[in-house]
């Protein structure tokens, strides 16, 4: 059995080789890359549904240079820390994008021998694709980080790295005692590439620690310098950021000839426990 749930009746799906399947007959196929759409609101067509392909593919190019495995490697040792004090355990990982934080916990897992099933939902079916190319041992929904299809009380980690969440769901997926590792990135994160496209660059607005039904057990800060020595990474990583979109073309025009860039990167990780409402 999956964890995964069936978004029309609730039941807990099954996964059968190229369906999933719940008991009353709901049936959801398997895309050629490997994941299912739970998705139920496809209303409108035009509407964006997460990320879109430019987007994707410039994340995947550029963390493929592994500039920010430092991060990754620290959310992959408290994923472990965790699952190996817990004798294993259920992640569920939401707004997982391509899977670049993902397939590297899945692996760090398998390397200590610690029993796992890692499930991750994106509304993107685009960084999905991406994420199947892994061939990781994920299963993959594409699905709302609003309503999430993964059965309630069965998650013992819960990662939530740079996408949107909602904490009452959260909650429903955590078992008593989850641990939920947030990150997000701090008031200077990537400054010096703002400030090689605007004229008067702003600082992020920090998220608030805040997460209701969660207690906060710590804060990491990290904060380092990345080199970039193409055109090709630096448009790379403009493109992923969120302030892409609200960039006007002349601004972006200012990144087209830049071959270099030393830019700060911070990030905050925020690791809590699921605690009684
Ligand atoms: C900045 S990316 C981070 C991806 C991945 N966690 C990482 O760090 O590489 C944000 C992700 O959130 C997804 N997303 C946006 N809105 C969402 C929603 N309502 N529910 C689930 N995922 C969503 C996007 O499609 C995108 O893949
Ligand atoms: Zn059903």
């Amino acid at each position: 059995m999956s964890e995964f749930i069936c978004p029309v009746c609730g039941g807990k799906l099954e996964r059968c080789e190229k369906i999933y399947r719940c008991s009353v007959g709901h049936s959801y196929d398997i895309s050629k890359r490997g994941y299912v759409n739970l998705l139920m609101s496809q209303a409108s067509s035009k509407k964006r549904h997460g990320d879109d392909t430019e987007m994707v593919n410039a994340r995947t190019r550029f963390l493929s240079l592994d500039k920010y495995s430092p991060l990754r490697d620290e959310v992959s040792r408290i994923v472990c820390n965790e699952l190996y004090a817990r004798g294993g355990g259920v992640i569920a990982d939401i707004g997982c994008g391509e899977c670049y934080y993902t397939e590297h916990i899945s692996k760090a897992l398998d390397e200590r021998k610690i029993a796992h099933q890692i499930y991750g939902i994106d509304i993107s079916k685009k960084a999905l694709d991406a994420a199947g190319r892994r061939k990781a041992n994920i299963e993959l929904a594409v699905a709302s980080a609003f309503s999430i299809p993964i059965a309630e009380n069965c998650s013992d980690v819960i990662i939530n790295l740079f996408a949107p969440h909602e904490a009452n769901e959260f909650f429903k997926i955590a078992k008593d005692n989850a641990l939920l590792i947030r990150v997000f990135p701090l008031a200077k994160h990537l400054w010096e590439l703002k400030c090689a496209v605007y004229d008067e660059p702003y600082e992020n607005e920090i998220d608030t620690l805040d997460f209701d039904g969660f207690t906060l057990l710590y804060t990491k800060e990290m904060k380092y310098g990345i080199h970039l020595d193409t055109n090709r990474q630096i448009l790379d990583l403009f493109s992923m950021t969120p302030y892409c979109y609200k960039t006007s073309s002349k601004d972006r025009a200012k990144l087209d000839n830049l071959d270099s860039l030393d830019t700060r990167v911070e990030f905050c990780i925020a690791v809590y426990r699921k605690t009684a409402k």
